[in-house]
C-alpha cells in the first residue's frame, strides 16, 4: 500500500516543495561559484562533479510514516532535513574537510549537523561527510531558511555507496552475510586505494 499525503495536503506540500528547489538551486549556485573560482583562480580542483536531487512526495510520505509523524506538510517542514540533497563528488579523501569547511565558513548559512561517516565509518562500511546546512531563501515579503543536506565523499567512496544501496534495495529484508561482507572488505580496500592514490597526486604536486 502506497503511503500518500492526504488530498487537503496537497497544495501545502507542493508550495513546500517549491521553497526546497529554490533551496536547493541556491545551494547548488554556491558550488557553481567554488567551481569557478577554483577553475579559474586556483591551481587544483577538487570537485569532479555534483549531483542533485529534491524528495519525492511518494518518499516524502513514506519517511514520515516510517518515523511515526503525522503525513502534512508542516510536519515535513519540522521533522526532515534531506528533502533537498546535493552529492559533492571530489577527488580525493583530502578534499573533503576542505570543501566541508568551505559551505561551513559561509556566514549566512548555519550547520544543523555535520556526520563524519570518512574518520568514523559505518559499521556497513559506509564512508561519506555529511552536514545539513540552513539556506536562507529570501522572497518578496518573508525570508525561508530550510535546510539541505550536502553529502561530500571521493568517486571511490560514490561508487561504493551506489553498489551498497542497489544490493540493500535488493535484499529489503536483510542483506546475506557474504555480501556485507563482502562490501566491509572493498570498503576497506577503498579507503587504502583513496589514500595512495593521494601519495601519488601529492608526488605529481611536487615534481610539477
Ligand atoms: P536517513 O534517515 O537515511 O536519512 O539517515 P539518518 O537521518 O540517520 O542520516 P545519515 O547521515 O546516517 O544518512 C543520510 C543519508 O546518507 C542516507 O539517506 C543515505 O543517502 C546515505 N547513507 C547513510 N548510510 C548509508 C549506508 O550505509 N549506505 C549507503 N549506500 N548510503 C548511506
Ligand atoms: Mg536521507
Amino acid at each position: 500500500m502506497p503511503i500518500l499525503f492526504p488530498p487537503n495536503e496537497f497544495i501545502k506540500v507542493k508550495e513546500l516543495l517549491v521553497l526546497y528547489r529554490c533551496a536547493l538551486r541556491n545551494m547548488e549556485t554556491r558550488m557553481d561559484i567554488l567551481l569557478e573560482d577554483f577553475d579559474n583562480l586556483q591551481n587544483h580542483n577538487p570537485i569532479e562533479h555534483i549531483k542533485r536531487r529534491l524528495k519525492s512526495y511518494e518518499s516524502i510520505a513514506q519517511k514520515l510514516h516510517r518515523l511515526g509523524h503525522p503525513i502534512t506538510s508542516d510536519s515535513a517542514r519540522k521533522n526532515l532535513t534531506d528533502i533537498a540533497g546535493l552529492r559533492c563528488i571530489c577527488s580525493y579523501a583530502k578534499d573533503i574537510t576542505y570543501i566541508a569547511d568551505v559551505f561551513k565558513n559561509q556566514p549566512d548559512m548555519k550547520v544543523i549537523s555535520e556526520k563524519n561517516y570518512v574518520t568514523k565509518p559505518k559499521p556497513s562500511g559506509y564512508r561519506s561527510h555529511h552536514i545539513i546546512l540552513e539556506v536562507p531563501i529570501y522572497l518578496t515579503d518573508t525570508v525561508h531558511r530550510l535546510p539541505v543536506e550536502i553529502q561530500i565523499r571521493t568517486q571511490a567512496m560514490d561508487f561504493w555507496a551506489s553498489l551498497e544501496h542497489k544490493i540493500r534495495y535488493k535484499y529489503k529484508t536483510g542483506m546475506p552475510p557474504h555480501l556485507a561482507e563482502g562490501l566491509r572488505e572493498c570498503a576497506a580496500q577503498i579507503s587504502d586505494l583513496d589514500e595512495r592514490m593521494y601519495k601519488i597526486q601529492e608526488l605529481i604536486d611536487i615534481a610539477y
